[in-house]
Parts: C-alpha cells; sequence; structure tokens
C-alpha cells in the first residue's frame, strides 16, 4: 500500500454509461487497493452547467448509487460530496486573490464551454480554481483524470507554486497529474466516441426489454447474413471485447469472418455478456435502493473524514495569510 494519496473528482452531470465505466471508474476501483483514495462527487462544479435544483440533487445521488454498486468501498475510500465540505469554499477564495485573470482565460475548457453558446458567468471562469481547492485542500499527490483535464491540473500546480512562494514553502502540496489514457475509446451506439453529448451512450445499469432494444440498435453495416464480415470494423464486436475472455474474442472473430453469424445474433450475444457482466453490481444497486438513506449516511461519514484533512490543511493556510 502507497502512502501517496490519490484524489478523483467526478461530475454528476448525466447518468453513467459504459464509456465512463472502461474508460475510468474502472481504474479508481482498482487504485483503492494501492493507494489512499479520496472520491468526490462534484456539485459545486455540476452547477456550472445544471441549473435544475432537483436534477442536480437526483443525478449526485445516483452517481454515488451507481458508484457503490461498481465497488467502491466507502471503508477504504474517502467517499464524498465536494459541498459537504464548506472548507474547499474558503480555499478558493484564498486561491483566487493569487490567481492571475489571464491563466484563467487561457484555459480550452472555458473557451470551448463560451464558444458553445454557454453564458461566460463567474463560475465558470473559476471553475479551475476550484478545481485547485479541491486538489490542495486534501494534500493530494496523484490525480488520475482525462486529457481534458490535464490545463486544469497545470493550473493548480501553478496556483500551489505561487501560494508556495508568496506564504512559505511547503505549505500546500504540490500534485501530481495522472493522465489516465483512455486505453479504447468506448464507442457509442452509432460508433462515434460513447458520450452523453452524442447522445449515443448505453448506461451502465440498464436491464430489460429497452435494454435489449438499446443493444439491438447499436449501428452495423449492411453484410447480408451469410456473408464472411470485418470484426475490427464492427462496433457490435468492439463492445464484445471489453466483455469478453482473449479466448471468447478469438471465437467470435472466426465466426465473423467465416459468414452465417447475423448482427442481430452477435448484438444478442454482446447484450448477454453485458448483463452478466454487471450481475452482480446491479444485485448491489437494488440492494442499496432499498435503503437509500444509507447512501446519505455514507456520504455524510465521508464528508467527516474529509473534514478532518481539509481542516488541518485551512489551519495552516489560513494562519499564512494573515485571517
Ligand atoms: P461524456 O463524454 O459522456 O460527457 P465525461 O466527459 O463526463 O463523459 O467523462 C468522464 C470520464 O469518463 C472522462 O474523463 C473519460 O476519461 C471517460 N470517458 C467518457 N467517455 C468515454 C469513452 N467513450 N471511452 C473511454 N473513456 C470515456
Ligand atoms: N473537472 C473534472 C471533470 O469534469 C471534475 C473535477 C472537479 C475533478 N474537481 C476535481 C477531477 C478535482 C479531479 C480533481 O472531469
Amino acid at each position: 500500500m502507497s502512502s501517496k494519496r490519490v484524489l478523483t473528482g467526478i461530475q454528476p452531470s448525466g447518468i453513467l454509461h459504459l464509456g465512463n465505466y472502461f474508460g475510468t471508474i474502472r481504474q479508481a476501483m482498482q487504485m483503492q487497493e494501492e493507494y489512499q483514495c479520496f472520491y468526490f462527487i462534484a456539485d459545486y462544479h455540476a452547477m456550472t452547467s445544471l441549473p435544475e435544483p432537483e436534477l442536480l440533487r437526483q443525478r449526485s445521488f445516483n452517481v454515488a448509487l451507481d458508484l457503490l454498486s461498481c465497488g467502491l468501498n466507502p471503508e477504504k475510500t474517502v467517499f464524498f460530496r465536494q459541498s459537504d465540505v464548506p472548507e474547499v469554499q474558503v480555499l478558493t477564495w484564498v486561491l483566487s486573490c493569487i490567481c492571475p485573470l489571464g491563466l484563467l482565460e487561457r484555459c480550452h475548457s472555458y473557451k470551448d464551454k463560451v464558444a458553445h453558446g454557454m453564458e461566460a458567468n463567474h463560475g465558470l471562469l473559476a471553475y479551475p480554481v476550484l478545481m485547485a481547492a479541491d486538489i490542495l485542500l486534501y494534500d493530494s499527490h496523484l490525480v488520475p483524470v482525462g486529457k481534458d483535464q490535464k490545463q486544469h491540473l497545470e493550473v493548480t500546480r501553478d496556483l500551489a507554486m505561487r501560494f508556495n512562494n508568496r506564504y512559505g514553502e511547503g505549505l500546500l502540496t504540490m500534485p501530481e497529474a495522472k493522465i489516465i489514457e483512455e486505453v479504447a475509446v468506448v464507442p457509442g451506439l452509432d460508433g462515434q466516441k460513447m458520450s452523453k453529448s452524442y447522445n449515443n451512450t448505453i448506461e451502465i445499469f440498464s436491464e430489460g426489454k429497452a435494454a435489449r432494444r438499446k443493444f439491438m440498435s447499436i449501428v452495423t453495416d449492411s453484410t447480408p447474413l451469410e456473408d464472411p464480415k470485418d470484426p475490427d470494423s464492427c462496433n457490435v464486436f468492439a463492445l464484445y471485447k471489453l466483455f469478453a475472455s482473449a479466448e471468447e474474442q478469438e471465437n467470435m472473430r472466426q465466426r465473423y469472418r467465416a459468414g452465417g453469424l447475423g448482427y442481430g445474433h452477435a448484438k444478442q450475444e454482446l447484450f448477454d455478456k453485458y448483463i452478466e457482466h454487471f450481475r452482480e453490481m446491479r444485485e448491489k444497486r437494488n440492494k442499496l435502493l432499498e435503503k437509500p438513506g444509507l447512501i446519505e449516511d455514507m456520504l455524510q461519514a465521508g464528508a467527516q473524514r474529509a473534514r478532518k484533512v481539509a481542516s488541518q490543511t485551512m489551519q495552516r493556510v489560513m494562519n499564512a495569510v494573515g485571517l
């Protein structure tokens, strides 16, 4: 077990899908065996794009439910909601006072969001300062993020350096990004990258007829049933690979090439694999759903643990800045 602290934040901005699962969640679950992990639901960040209170509440709950079902262990990992730790806003202000505007104006994510029609408000501009506070508050060493968040990590490091230069070396712990190379970009129903923005997702926890219908709607070419097919250009096969053993993949590959395997059949096999893969997690989820109050209790207990670390950092910070 490494003594390094790993921190991950996830925005509750949509229903978690297979891209999220194979892209980040699975790796995060493995990390809890190796490191001391902090994992939080970034609900303040989600406010920048989700101004609907009931939806925000519901999605925060659902992310917690899904992560716990996927194996997040709240005994090992400090699991909490960002907004349950008020210290993070105090640190955001302190960091705001040393953050040059130019640093924020240069952020691609801010520019992209505004270019796509989002209102250029202060929350959107200050998003990376809040993210820096998330990271620095808990003395995080490693922050696993996708490539899209790399620049935000650079802002965090820049602010930590400015703070330590001005107020005293070693006050804030310098974090490192651990860039998650998307091992395989998980394709969506239409073959583009699976993403909630493209409306082509398969949720981690769907089941029954509606779920089957989704799998049946995966786009394929129109090669007739009896003809040989190319597994490597097929969405169904790309998704199948995520669930199947090497042997099963090879077997399916040969059946594609031999001809006589219809896409409908391949989709059914994929669907069966999907249901099987998440079976235990689904059972766990159904159990958790019977006692939703338990999830809130776990989050509150996590926030207590997080606040212990946060209050130590804030004592150092407040003292150093003269408050
Ligand atoms: P979306 O594209 O649906 O908005 P997010 O950007 O919220 O998804 O994704 C959160 C994390 O999940 C990302 O940092 C990324 O690493 C991972 N992820 C999302 N979609 C995929 C995908 N199709 N393939 C692999 N990883 C993905
Ligand atoms: N901005 C991150 C995202 O959209 C979520 C996030 C907020 C985060 N605070 C963080 C990630 C701190 C890592 C560390 O994916």
